[in-house]
């Protein structure tokens, strides 16, 4: 255990996660579970960037941690744990601000989109978000973060405030690498396949949340938008919403993209929806009883989220001592 890699990763508890949140995020968290020393959290100090109602992110933050295990990740073996636990998150977060310089955060895209799609809420939360998320990521010396191709930037900002804190202070930080998925790492509305699958969308039709039912499912991707001619191939430049509904079907048919092409040549769209719709209802089913079940026992899941918590204290806590003692802070 001791030889392996630390790998960091969080998902936002904001709304219903999506299959986006999973094809990009969860799933491969499952996957890489053995491979590295895993540490999953759940974001909710990120949430408060934009507005909220408290009851209802109070509700998507366990609801949040039954979906991670209901997917299959182990409490055995990975941390899980709520950011706002663990309160050198907020602590490391002040250090890193005073060596960030505002023109660095201003110009991050997703600052920017949010900054137009919340206009009466910019807030300076909202713009240092991506210093919360670098110290999510360096309290707990880790050296890969799996993210959606979204996050690119902020993994960037993130490498170069270790870099210079490092400069600045002497060795304290390792400095991680991000991993992409190679398909998947993006999916896409199924409404406008330029746009990113998002749970804020004001169209339901755009996304598939993880708990939405099946016929709700079928319905979606059967309103999906395609193209007007009638080829089902892997073209993501040219025809953006197959190339999306297959990478939909290959996560949750558990097939390759070069496999479903074979399958559903000289197919209908009408017909191919239809199975791409199926295979991800599916794929949810077993998640989705498990889920629910885990929420009915919410003694469980409090058990984990405090040992969570705890085990990632034990790490933050060391990481912020050194980081106070090199930057001089005074301690009896
Ligand atoms: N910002 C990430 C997202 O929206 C979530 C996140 C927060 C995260 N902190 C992180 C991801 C640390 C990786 C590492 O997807």
């Amino acid at each position: 255990m001791e030889d392996k890699k630390t790998l960091f990763s969080a998902v936002q508890p904001s709304g219903t996660p999506t299959i986006g949140n999973y094809v990009g995020a969860i799933n491969n968290f499952v996957k890489l579970q053995d491979e590295y020393n895993c540490i999953y959290s759940i974001a909710d100090l990120h949430c408060l960037t934009v507005k909220q109602d408290p009851q209802k992110l109070r509700k998507a933050t366990l609801e949040l941690m039954a979906l991670y295990i209901a997917c299959g990740i182990d409490p055995e073996k990975c941390i899980m744990f709520i950011q706002s636990h663990v309160p050198e998150h907020a602590e490391l977060t002040w250090v890193l601000n005073t060596i960030t310089y505002p023109g660095e955060l201003n110009r991050m895209t997703q600052f920017k989109d949010k900054s137009r799609s919340h206009a009466d809420n910019v807030n300076m939360g909202l713009m240092d978000y991506p210093v919360l998320m670098a110290s999510d990521i360096l309290l707990y010396n880790t050296a890969v973060v799996p993210v959606g191709a979204d996050q690119k930037q902020h993994i960037e900002i993130t490498r170069d405030l270790a870099i210079r804190f490092n400069s600045r202070f002497g060795e304290t930080f390792v400095v991680p690498e991000g991993v992409f998925p190679k398909y998947g790492a993006k999916i896409m509305s199924l409404q406008d396949a330029t746009k990113k699958m998002s749970k804020s969308d004001e169209n339901i039709n755009s996304y598939i949340s993880m708990y939405d039912d099946s016929d709700t499912i079928i319905r979606k991707f059967k309103r999906a938008v395609t193209d007007s001619d009638n080829k089902i191939v892997f073209d993501p430049e040219n025809k953006a919403g197959i190339s999306n509904l297959l990478t939909i079907y290959s996560v949750f048919a558990g097939k390759s993209i070069e496999d479903a092409c074979k399958e559903f040549e000289g197919k209908g769209y009408g017909d191919f929806k239809l199975k791409v719709g199926e295979a991800v209802v599916e794929g949810l089913k077993p998640i989705s009883e498990k889920r629910e079940k885990l929420m009915q026992d919410k003694a469980y899941l409090d058990e984990i989220i405090v040992k969570g918590a705890e085990n990632a204290r034990r790490i933050a806590y060391k990481t912020i001592r050194k980081v106070y003692k090199k930057v001089g802070l005074y301690r009896p």
